[in-house]
């Protein structure tokens, strides 16, 4: 292996450098992959709770950047992002390292999900790791400023105007959130109740209860990621999902460029949800893979 090497393994924190190399290649890709997106908001301190606890960054013989794998301590589990760019002939090689340095450091920190952007990647590490769960994620994203001087109609869907209304959420509605998405699952329980305190929450009440929620996870100049955007059951297809999405982008014009939700590839009603809504697909699929449940 001549033409590769690696340039940080399992290292401390990044030289300034590193820092502004990686900022660069990953501002530029955030957009179309979760991995970058996380590893950049890591880097940048941007990840509430949580800290880039290593990186390890394989370069090529004329130093360009093959692959970034980061390793993230977040409050709910630890996770690694792998981003790789294109790989070139020596691809085989290249991938054999990276599911090394993956595996190690599986079995020296406690991670609970890898986020990968490169579906080789994702066949070999099945061979090797133990996994709970594994779904593709398809980025949608709508482009901002292609809307900003749309008027958007916040109230054209709902049945009854005056039986639903919007509003930023405190943590004072913890019990309210916890509640509402226990509809959905334990696992959307934790991340909603984390972006209720570090994202930007949007509530839908119905005679004061809480029937409806949507938030950020990451929030970036170049892109803000949304997170657990869920309606009750019983308040569905009245246009509450699409009034909390119209809030936030009228919230996120100005502030960023884009909005990026990440869909799970099997949620059929989500992903029409988010076309309707004028996102488009990112045809570069991600790949989550759970190897222990996250909480
Ligand atoms: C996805 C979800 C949030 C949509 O919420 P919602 O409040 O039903 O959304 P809307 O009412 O704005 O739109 C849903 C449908 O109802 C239709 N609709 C809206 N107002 C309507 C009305 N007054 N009468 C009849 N239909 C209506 C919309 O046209 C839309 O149709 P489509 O499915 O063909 O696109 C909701 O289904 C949900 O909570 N799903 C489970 C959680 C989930 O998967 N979240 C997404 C994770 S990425």
């Amino acid at each position: 292996m001549q033409d590769v090497y690696t340039l940080c393994e399992l290292a401390g924190p990044l030289t300034i450098d590193e820092r502004v190399e990686l900022e660069n290649m990953l501002s530029r890709e955030c957009v179309s992959s979760l991995p970058a997106l996380f590893t950049l908001a890591a880097i940048r301190g941007e990840l509430r709770e949580s800290r880039l606890e290593c990186t390890c960054i394989l370069r090529n013989k004329h130093d360009q950047i093959l692959t970034v794998i980061a390793l993230i301590y977040a409050p709910y589990g630890n996770f690694i992002e792998i981003n790789t760019r294109s790989l070139g002939k020596r691809c085989l090689d290249i991938l054999n390292i990276i599911v090394k340095i993956v595996r190690n450091l599986t079995l020296n920190y406690e991670v609970n999900t890898i986020f990968v952007d490169n579906a080789r990647i994702v066949d070999m590490l099945v061979q090797e790791l133990p996994l709970d769960r594994y779904c593709v994620l398809i980025p949608l994203v709508l482009d901002l400023e292609d809307h900003s001087n749309e008027e958007i109609d916040l109230g054209k869907e709902i049945i009854n105007h005056d039986s639903y209304r919007i509003d930023i959420l405190d943590e004072s509605y913890h019990q309210q959130v916890q509640f509402l998405m226990s509809m959905w699952s334990q696992f959307h329980v934790k991340v909603s109740l984390y972006t209720l305190k570090h994202g930007i929450p949007l509530g839908a009440f119905h005679r004061e209860k809480l029937v409806g929620y949507l938030s950020t996870y990451v929030t970036l100049p170049e892109c803000w990621l949304l997170a657990s955007l869920f309606v009750h059951p019983d308040h569905r297809r009245r246009g509450i999902g699409s009034k909390l999405l119209h809030s936030m982008i009228k919230l996120a014009n100005g502030k960023t460029k884009r909005l990026v939700a990440a869909v799970d590839l099997l949620n059929i009603d989500a992903r029409r949800f988010y076309l309707r809504h004028r996102f488009k697909p990112i045809y570069r699929a991600q790949h989550s893979l759970t190897l222990r449940p996250p909480f």
